[in-house]
């Protein structure tokens, strides 16, 4: 990971004022936060965040953070090492929305170390070995932003399908806050639909569509969509930004063994299907327990059961050689089952243009 570290204790602090417009409240809550993020709620034997308690459905525990790390080897191997695909010059702020464990903000802050890198989270489970130049506050990026407006030359989140309620206003905030001609940036997997077989759906009826549905489900009642990754580019058009480019690539899951001379798609495939394992449960318990209101123990066996589906040679997830898949390199892609991740950014312009226009019939470009 990180060449450049130093230990930095705390890393992180919670936000100077907790997005309220009274400042005593501000204070007062501000002080109450602090002692009281690290006040985890357990449920269903996994560990959630304590501040805003009950904003994000995903645990925060040990395993979580376990995920993440697969979730960015995963990252890199995909997108060749790089943090960003925006086409930056020398951003003097980068703002990372949800950074979890800090993962991709510390990448980025050894890639810049001219800029100040600020990750926000709920979580104060960021790592405590940064760059110098990296710092990790605590707080809630539905709520007013406190930071300088016009200020940000890349505003970026990865993983954030399924945890954002009101999309249209964080685009709005990241808007204002990126300074002209800055990028805003978004790294998504398309959790909803994620395992195809050669570029076939997953199997009707199958333990792991049965799963997959019930966790759509369950996001829209949350009111946090999973599969929000192909829209993005379209409202980020809606609220201004411009040069958007909505880019979706195949990601490798399980690579056959005939062709796993593909060293590239056989890396992938070996940090991603424990990702993905790993991400059943994650993404279901509390989806599924909260918001079907099933018992733990229901939401278990539908977990199971799509687990094993996904692992079993012959499961909905198998290899499947006589489909035709959907990349266009067919070389490339033979024999292997793939998701989908999206790469989706566009820059704020030097002068701005109204936001809230209406809907554009043209669709925002998705580039394969
Ligand atoms: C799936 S994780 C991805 C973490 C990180 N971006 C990465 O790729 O490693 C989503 C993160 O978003 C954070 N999150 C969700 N809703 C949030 C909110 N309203 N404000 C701040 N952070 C939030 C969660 O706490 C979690 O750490």
């Amino acid at each position: 990971m990180s060449n450049s570290i130093q230990e930095s204790y705390p890393p992180f602090g919670v936000s100077d004022g907790i997005n309220t417009n009274d400042e005593a409240e501000d204070l007062e809550e501000s002080c109450s936060a602090s002692a009281s993020i690290f006040d985890y709620p357990y449920e269903n034997g996994r560990r959630y965040h304590a501040f805003r308690a009950g904003r994000y459905l995903l645990p925060n525990d040990e395993i979580e953070q376990e995920r993440l790390d697969l979730a960015q080897s995963v990252w890199l191997l995909i997108n060749d090492s790089l943090v960003t695909r925006s086409p930056l010059e020398q951003p003097e702020r980068i703002l990372d929305l949800g950074t979890g464990t800090g993962n991709w903000a510390i990448e980025a802050g050894d890639l810049y170390p001219e800029a100040e890198v600020i990750g926000v989270d709920l979580s104060p489970i960021m790592s405590e070995f940064v760059p110098p130049n990296v710092r990790f506050e605590v707080d809630d990026i539905e709520d007013r932003w406190l930071w300088k407006k016009d200020s940000f030359g890349l505003i970026h989140g990865r993983s954030l399908s399924g945890a954002i309620q009101n999309w249209e206003k964080l685009l709005q905030n990241s808007y204002d806050h990126l300074c002209p001609g800055g990028y805003l940036e978004f790294q998504e997997i398309d959790m909803v639909n994620p395992f195809t077989n050669n570029g076939n759906s997953l199997k009707a009826g199958s333990p792991l569509m049965i799963y997959t549905e019930l966790l759509h489900e369950a996001s829209i009642r949350n009111s946090s969509q999973l599969d929000v990754a192909s829209e993005l580019g379209i409202m980020m058009e809606r609220m201004g930004f411009v040069d958007v480019r909505c880019e979706r690539q195949e990601l490798p899951v399980r690579v056959q063994q005939s062709n796993q001379q593909d060293s590239k798609r056989s890396q992938i495939a070996k940090y991603a299907l424990p990702m993905l394992q790993m991400s059943i449960e994650a993404y279901g318990m509390a989806l599924l327990t909260r918001m079907l209101n099933m018992s733990e123990l229901e939401a278990r066996v539908i977990m199971k059961k799509a687990e094993d589906d996904m692992l079993e040679s012959e499961g909905s997830l198998s290899y499947n050689a006589y489909d035709p898949p959907l990349c266009t390199d067919k070389e490339d892609c033979v024999d292997a089952n793939t998701i989908f991740s999206y790469f989706i950014f566009g820059r704020k312009p030097e002068a701005r243009t109204p936001t809230s226009s209406p809907a554009k019939k043209t669709p925002a470009h998705v580039h394969t």
